[in-house]
């Protein structure tokens, strides 16, 4: 029965037409619902997103006893003119200079995608104009996602300049709104900012380009009728744009308290121009439902990110080595195949070759300075190639990956002497540098299928590549291209030409796992994450630290897609000497790597090391699958824990870490989450001697652990534990 309307709507695609009466459209998952309203008018207004109520049609006749003279309903996509005062999602200059577009009603569409997928489309017009807007809903019911997206028609008979073309919109309606958002930059990603919403408008946005998620992060928190943040109890909306390029999310709360939400491209980088009888498809934006805390939206994001968004998420990253914080750009074939030999011998499953390969003969890549768009091996530190240490990497089981930053030339380089013109620039004025290099332009066909090619003859490099990792170490300044009648076109072109080259890599190698990185965590969206399995989290692979932005990231992304790598101390980034132990049991929360020289570790460290590969091999299974439970919030607590907990609650495993010294008086105390109250599960630490908990190795129940809780030694500051836990 949960399925009934998709299923009706099966056999029979449902589909309206404009009318004379009132209707009401809903949008329905598991335990949430959208819904809009069809004034008799033809109006199309946005009337509730959040829990469900059962009859939808209760709410025809709806008065809001607002001045209906006043336009204070809320439209479902707020378009620039007619009654309407708020900020649009679609702006549009036509070319008579006119500024007004009021779109209708023009009929919908209910179709089933699948037993867990229903599309709605939302067909509106201008009469005056010929534009249309059809607004796209698909609803994950096990999921409770909606994914919603706009595709704007130029149905006149001129092009139109789109001054703004937004994704999507949202209307709630609260006491309170208690916005969290992520911001960030190089080596400080996702870190976590909340504040209580007033009356105005509040933008988390990016104009930057690629890089894209250096400064915000597109995706957002609302907890709303409360003023706290509560990981287990409250409503919550969450929401993520699938866009790697400019973004803006704009929360206004108007007179009437009402807080409108649009999401998509920025319109500040500049009008588009849509040619007549042309169609812009704006990015996805994700939307979650939970009536019982932040925790529940972040599952939602993440079930649905593992089902239906990241590439290839059936199969597991392995565990590996990235040479870059071992060695920089200073390697030769003896050093690699040393790293190798450590690399098999703790147990790693890949290495993988960081920057520092090519340049060819005239400008090899000994520093950052040069080299990039020459894509020819150094023969100098790899005299016999790549495909040596690809070999020698399986001969001992290995799996082997290596970098590229395909969009990037150095000025010093051939590509860069070759095609002036492949460079994003504008003529008459001075090409920035960033980190000593350009960027290439991805709207231009010649520069994408260069793009494409730098990827396809890295893959020929050596039998059996088997990881990419795709950096991109700057972002756009001074914007221009060579192809482009309208430079306004540029940076959603970009975008767009970026995800065409990744199209066609996954086409021609569906099996390689690539992951996302721009200078760390630059490029961290359900938009790049479609194409690839993973992303490098950050460039600071400092613990303490890591705390912070695997907390952020994992609000929204699912631990499976975060490289968090062992690095050594004194940290490179910080300074920051934590122990080995402590590195370990922050990395194993996410995707395990290690990024160090692995000649300058001793036996003990190594034999450590090889113990907590091991161990996190068997439980692994749980953090990339399994459903997260944060205990607390290292913002506001001295200890922190997250655990992962299979879809049956048999098995669980639980990271704890001491974050702040508590003191002779004071431990941390965590009650669980997740479990089966009435199960019994064994409790045993991992990878130590002796453990911090009195307990391990005991039997406790789920009641016990989740309403007493678990109570282990964290005294000093960087303690920490991996808690193992399995029915019986
Ligand atoms: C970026 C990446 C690093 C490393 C360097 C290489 O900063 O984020 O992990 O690959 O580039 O130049």
């Amino acid at each position: 029965m949960k399925r009934f309307l998709p299923l009706v709507a099966f056999f029979f695609c449902l589909v309206a037409n404009a009318g004379d009466k009132a209707k009401v459209v809903s949008v329905e998952t598991e335990s949430s619902q959208m819904v809009l309203y069809v004034h008799q008018n033809g109006e199309v207004s946005f009337y509730h997103y959040g829990a469900k109520f059962d009859d939808p049609d209760q709410i025809l006749g709806y008065k809001s006893y607002r001045r209906a003279d006043y336009g204070t309903e809320p439209p479902a996509y707020p378009a620039r003119g007619g009654r309407h005062f708020n900020q649009s999602a679609l702006a549009v200059r036509y070319a008579d200079g006119a500024i007004n577009t009021e779109l209708f009603y023009a009929g919908h569409q209910v179709t089933p995608l699948s037993d867990d997928i229903t599309r709605t489309v939302v067909n509106l017009e201008d009469p005056k104009t010929g534009m249309k807007v059809s607004l796209y809903y698909d609803a994950y019911f096990d999921e409770d996602v909606i994914v919603s997206h706009a595709e704007i028609t130029n149905g006149g008979k001129k092009p139109v300049q789109l001054e703004s073309y937004y994704s999507s919109g949202i209307v709630l309606d609260s006491p309170d709104y208690l916005l969290t958002h992520f911001y960030g930059a190089w080596a400080r990603e996702m870190q976590v900012e909340r504040e209580l919403l007033t009356h105005g408008t509040k933008s988390v946005s990016s104009l930057k380009g690629v890089r894209t998620t250096h400064t915000e992060n597109p995706s957002f928190m609302l907890s709303l009728g409360t003023r706290t943040f509560s990981e287990e109890s409250g409503e919550v909306i969450a929401g993520a744009l699938a866009w790697s390029g400019n973004y803006s999310i704009d929360f206004q709360m108007d007179e009437t308290n009402r807080l409108s939400v649009i999401s998509g491209v920025n319109p500040a980088g500049g009008a588009y121009m849509l040619d007549k009888g042309k169609t812009l498809h704006t990015p996805d934006m994700i939307y979650t439902y939970s009536s019982c805390g932040a925790g529940q939206a972040s599952r939602n994001l993440h079930s649905w990110a593992r089902n239906y968004c990241l590439y290839y998420s059936s199969s597991v990253a392995p565990s590996l080595l990235n040479n870059w914080e071992g060695t920089y750009f200073d390697f030769n074939e003896d050093i690699l195949k040393k790293i190798i030999d450590d690399v098999a011998s703790m147990g790693l499953e890949m290495f993988v070759l960081d920057d520092g390969w090519f340049g060819g003969t005239d400008y090899p890549r000994n520093n950052s300075d040069q080299g990039l768009g020459d894509w020819q091996i150094d023969p100098v530190k790899l005299p016999d190639g790549v495909s040596v240490i690809a070999d020698y990497a399986h001969s001992k089981n290995l799996r082997f990956g290596i970098w590229i930053e395909p969009e990037m030339v150095s000025p010093r380089s051939h590509l860069a002497q070759d095609h002036p013109d492949w460079i994003v620039r504008e003529d008459g004025r001075e090409v920035t540098t960033i980190r000593n290099q350009w960027l290439l332009d991805l709207t231009n066909p010649d520069v994408q299928d260069f793009v494409f090619g730098v990827f396809d003859s890295t893959m020929q490099l050596a039998d059996g590549i088997d990881y990419i990792k795709w950096d991109c170490n700057r972002h756009v300044e001074s914007a221009g291209s060579s192809v482009l009648g309208n430079q306004g076109n540029f940076w959603f072109d970009y975008t767009q030409g970026l995800y065409s080259v990744y199209r066609r890599i996954r086409e021609k190698y569906p099996d390689v796992i690539i992951q996302s990185c721009a200078s760390g965590g630059g490029r961290v969206d359900y938009g790049a994450l479609r194409y690839c399995n993973e992303a490098w989290t950050s460039d600071n692979t400092e613990a303490l630290t890591r705390v912070f932005i695997q907390y952020g990231t994992n609000l929204i992304y699912p631990a499976m897609v975060c490289g968090s790598h062992v690095s050594a101390v004194p940290n490179h980034q910080t300074a920051n000497i934590t122990p080995l132990k402590f590195r370990f049991d922050v990395a194993c929360s996410g995707r395990l790597g290690m990024e160090l020289q692995p000649a300058d570790m001793n036996d003990s460290e190594k034999a450590f090391a090889r113990k907590a590969i091991e161990s996190y091999k068997a439980y692994r299974d749980l953090v990339y699958y399994g459903d997260l439970y944060r205990l607390g919030s290292p913002y506001e607590d001295d200890s922190y824990a997250l655990m992962y907990v299979n879809e049956d609650k048999t098995r669980a495993v639980v990271f704890a870490y001491t974050l702040k010294y508590m003191g002779r008086t004071q431990r941390p105390l965590f009650r669980l989450s997740g479990l089966d109250a009435e199960k019994n599960y064994r409790v045993t630490e991992l990878n130590v001697e002796k453990s911090c908990f009195w307990g391990s190795g005991k039997t406790f129940s789920g009641s016990y652990l989740k309403n007493h809780g678990l109570n282990p030694n964290m005294e000093k500051l960087y303690s920490s534990a991996i808690f193992y836990l399995e029915a019986e």
